[in-house]
C-alpha cells in the first residue's frame, strides 16, 4: 500500500510539472505522418508491386515521389533538405512501407539511417552541404558498403584497403550484398588503412559514382526484396580526395558501428511492418473465406492463429518503438535497437508463415501478396547484422551492465 501511494504522489509530481511518465499515444502529427505513408503505399505502391519483385525492379518515378513526400531524408534536418521528423515518425513510415513493399522501405532505410545519418552526425559541414543535401532529398541515393566476401559479421577484417597517398585515398578492394548498389549517386565505403591498429586502423569514405575505378557488378538475383538492388562492388585504384574521408583517421568502425545502431531501427521497423501487413491480409482473408459452413475466423484453428499474430505483433511494436524512443529521447540504443531486430525480425519471420498457413493454397500463389511478405522476411533476420549478431551485441550490454 505505502509503495502504491508513493508511486501515486510521484505521478502527480510529474503530472503537474508536466512532464510525462508512460503514454503510448501517438500525437496528432505522427497519425497524420503514418496515414500520408499508408496513403501513398496503397495508391503509388500496392498497383505494380507484383510485377516488380518478378522483374526486379523498382521505378525511378517512385524513389522521386517518396524523396517528394520527404521520406529520404525522414530524420534530418531541414536546412539540409531533410523533413526533421523524429525517429518514431521513422517508424510508422518505415512500418506502412513495408506492409506493402519491403524493397521499397529498404532503400528507404538504408539512405535514412546509414547514409543521411551517417553524413549528418558523423560528416564536415562541406561533405553535409555536397552530399547530404541531395540525398536527405531523394535527387541522390546512398549505399553503404561495409560487407565483403570474407567479412561479413565479422566487420573489423575488412579486406579492402585504403592507402594514405598524403592529398588522397586509393582504395582497392570488393564490396558485396550492397543495398542500392546500382542506383546509389553516394557510396560511403569502409576500408582499412592500416592492418596493424586493428579497427582503430579502418576508414569511412564518400566515394562518387563514376569515379574511375569503381564498378558495379551484376544484381544479384535474390529470394526477397527482389525490387531492391543488391550489388557487389569493385573497386581498383579509385582515388578519393582526403576531403572524402569521415571522421578522424581511424574512426571508420566506430562510424559503422554507431550508423548500424540506428539502421537496426530501421529494419526492425521493416520486419515490424512486413508482419504487420501479412497478419492484415490474413484477417481479412480468415472473414471472407468460408469453410465447413462459416468464416474460417469462426474456427478456433484459426482464431488462435490470429490471437497469437496479434500478440506477437504487438509486443515487436513495443520494442521497436522503444528503441525509436531511446534515439529521440537521446539515449543510448545499441541495445534496444539489436533487441527490436532480433525480436521483429523473428516475429516476421514466424507470422508471415501463418499468414500463409490461413491462406491455404490461396496462400501459395502470387496474387495473394503473403508469399511475397515471406519472402521478403527472411532477410530482416540477415541485414543489418544477422540475429546471431544482435544476441552478441545484447549479451555484451547484459553481462557490461
Ligand atoms: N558504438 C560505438 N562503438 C562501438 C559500437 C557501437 N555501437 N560497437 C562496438 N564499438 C567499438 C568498441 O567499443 C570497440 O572500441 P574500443 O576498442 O575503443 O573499446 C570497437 O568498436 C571494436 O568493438 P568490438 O571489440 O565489440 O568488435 P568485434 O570485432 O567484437 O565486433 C560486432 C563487434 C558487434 C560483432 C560487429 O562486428 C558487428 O556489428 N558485426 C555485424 C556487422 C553488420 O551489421 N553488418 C551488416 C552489413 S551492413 C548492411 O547490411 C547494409 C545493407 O545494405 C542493408
Amino acid at each position: 500500500m505505502y509503495i502504491i501511494k508513493d508511486l501515486y504522489l510521484h505521478s502527480i509530481y510529474y503530472r503537474k510539472n508536466n512532464k510525462k511518465t508512460m503514454d503510448f499515444s501517438l500525437t496528432e502529427e505522427h497519425i497524420m505522418i503514418r496515414d500520408a505513408a499508408r496513403d501513398f503505399a496503397q495508391t503509388e505502391l500496392l498497383p505494380g508491386v507484383i510485377e516488380r519483385d518478378n522483374t526486379q525492379t523498382f521505378p525511378k518515378e517512385l524513389v522521386r515521389k517518396m524523396g517528394d513526400l520527404g521520406f529520404m531524408g525522414i530524420m534530418v534536418d531541414p536546412k539540409y533538405g531533410g523533413s526533421g521528423m523524429d525517429a518514431i515518425s521513422y517508424v510508422l513510415i518505415m512500418e506502412e512501407l513495408s506492409k506493402i513493399d519491403a524493397s521499397a522501405s529498404v532503400m528507404v532505410s538504408v539512405n535514412n539511417s546509414l547514409v543521411c545519418y551517417g553524413l549528418e552526425a558523423f560528416g564536415t559541414e562541406e561533405q553535409k552541404q555536397k552530399y547530404l543535401t541531395k540525398v536527405a532529398t531523394g535527387e541522390q541515393i546512398g549505399a553503404f558498403c561495409l560487407s565483403e566476401p570474407e567479412a561479413g559479421s565479422d566487420a573489423t577484417s575488412q579486406k579492402t584497403t585504403a592507402i594514405d597517398k598524403g592529398d588522397h585515398y586509393v582504395i582497392n578492394g570488393t564490396k558485396n550484398w550492397i543495398t542500392n548498389g546500382g542506383r546509389a549517386d553516394v557510396y560511403l565505403v569502409i576500408a582499412q588503412t592500416d592492418k596493424e591498429k586493428g579497427h582503430k586502423g579502418i576508414n569511412a569514405f564518400i566515394v562518387e559514382k563514376g569515379t574511375p575505378g569503381f564498378d558495379i557488378g551484376p544484381k544479384e538475383d535474390k529470394l526477397g526484396i527482389r525490387g531492391s538492388d543488391t550489388h557487389t562492388l569493385q573497386f581498383n585504384d579509385v582515388k578519393v580526395p582526403k576531403e572524402n574521408r569521415i571522421g578522424e583517421d581511424g574512426f571508420g568502425f566506430k562510424f559503422a558501428m554507431k550508423t548500424l545502431s540506428g539502421g537496426r531501427i530501421g529494419i526492425a521497423s521493416q520486419a515490424l511492418g512486413i508482419a504487420a501487413g501479412a497478419y492484415e491480409l490474413a484477417l481479412k482473408y480468415s472473414k471472407e473465406r468460408k469453410a465447413f459452413g462459416t468464416e474460417i475466423c469462426n474456427h478456433q484453428a484459426i482464431a488462435f492463429k490470429l490471437a497469437d499474430m496479434h500478440t506477437e505483433i504487438e509486443a515487436a511494436r513495443m520494442l521497436v518503438m522503444k528503441a525509436a524512443w531511446d534515439k529521440d529521447q537521446g539515449n543510448n540504443y545499441d541495445m534496444s535497437s539489436a533487441m527490436a531486430k532480433l525480436y521483429a525480425s523473428k516475429v516476421a519471420m514466424e507470422q508471415t508463415v501463418e499468414a500463409v498457413q490461413i491462406h491455404g493454397g490461396n496462400g501459395f500463389v502470387k496474387e495473394y501478396h503473403v508469399e511475397r511478405l515471406m519472402r521478403d522476411a527472411k532477410i530482416t533476420q540477415i541485414y543489418e547484422g544477422t540475429s546471431e549478431i544482435q544476441k552478441i551485441v545484447i549479451s555484451r550490454g547484459v553481462i557490461r551492465d
